[in-house]
């Protein structure tokens, strides 16, 4: 059986993905921004994940406001960097798991979450610097194969912290259900504090951050019930990026170890956010039974049903 094991909550600044690809890691600048991160790839590199689900938003490189989805699951077999005004960052191509994936979206979907599956979809800094900052900067190819999640945090209106919550957990029962040994880890991308433009531009909230990370935490219900106009009032515009940490968040325990924290101000105009949480050991080994009584058996023969429905459609088609 598949399990999430670890959670990974990171900013996803552009100007991190330019100083990693300029050389400038060493710069004082910046070598307050990748120190805080040694940890975690070291952290990274004993965990070895078989997969990483990356929950991300696409800045308008995929996407362009002619179409944009809510939730879009990437299950192709690769996933190009974007040109994102640039050139492509010169980081891997991402290889995606379209087994795992496909089953992720059958799961999902069938549990009334609505995904839209991407089969061609090119992803840019907010998912690659996540990666380098926890994977560091392969030159042919990463760790493990990536599922893409994007989320639309970019127009009004983004998918509240509760919805986002939730996806966690039906990601979870879909990991949890595929039958193969693999270990997973998830990504919650974006934030902290910032806004990019408007009066506000450069407001960063370094206390009402440091609150959200110890939710996140010790209380992440809490942060659920924090409405779209709280973010953008506190954190910034851009802020809400950071309901994309609660999909992260869902898909654990309710009980968490907090591995490793970090947090600095700023990295281009932006707070830097970063924690690394795991399922608690004792309590991974009895997650499965917890995760199975918490979807609760509406939610299971809502499933069930929807299966049967399918077989039946595509054995009619057979015939
Ligand atoms: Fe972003």
């Amino acid at each position: 059986m598949a399990k999430i094991i670890a959670g990974i909550g990171s900013s996803h600044v552009p100007a991190i993905g330019a100083a990693l690809d300029n050389g400038k890691t060493e710069e004082p600048y910046w070598k307050r921004v990748f120190s805080g991160f040694e940890k975690s790839k070291e952290w990274m590199a004993k965990t070895k994940p078989d997969v990483a689900i990356v929950v991300y938003n696409d800045h308008a490189s995929a996407f362009s406001v002619e179409m944009i989805p809510t939730f879009a699951l990437g299950c192709a077999a690769e996933f190009p960097p974007a040109d994102e005004g640039w050139g492509p960052r010169p980081v891997p191509v991402v290889k995606g798991h379209p087994a795992l994936a496909a089953h992720i979206a059958q799961s999902v979907i069938l549990d009334e979450f609505d995904l839209t599956i991407v089969n061609k979809m090119e992803v840019d800094h907010g998912l690659t610097v996540p990666m380098n900052l926890l994977f560091g900067q392969p030159k042919d190819a990463w760790p493990c194969p990536v599922i893409p999640l994007a989320v639309n945090v970019v127009m009004y209106p983004p998918p509240t912290g509760h919805r986002c919550y939730m996806l966690g957990k039906a990601l979870r029962r879909a990991v949890e259900s595929y039958p193969e040994d693999l270990k997973v880890v998830i990504f919650g991308t974006g934030g902290l504090s910032h806004q990019i433009s408007g009066p506000r531009a450069g407001l960063i909230n370094s206390k009402w951050d440091k609150s959200f990370l110890d939710n996140l935490s010790k209380d992440p219900k809490k942060l659920t019930r924090i409405p779209h106009l709280e973010y953008m009032r506190e954190a910034g515009a851009e802020g809400i990026e950071m309901v994309m940490w609660l999909i992260m968040r869902g898909a654990l325990d309710d009980k968490v170890d907090e591995v490793y924290r970090f947090y600095t101000v700023p990295a281009s105009n932006t707070a830097v956010g970063h924690i690394i949480l795991e399922n608690a050991r004792k309590a991974s080994g009895t997650g499965k039974v917890a995760g199975k009584s918490r979807r609760g058996s509406a939610g299971k023969s809502r499933q069930a049903a929807a299966r049967k429905s399918i077989h039946r459609i595509a054995s009619k088609g057979t015939r």
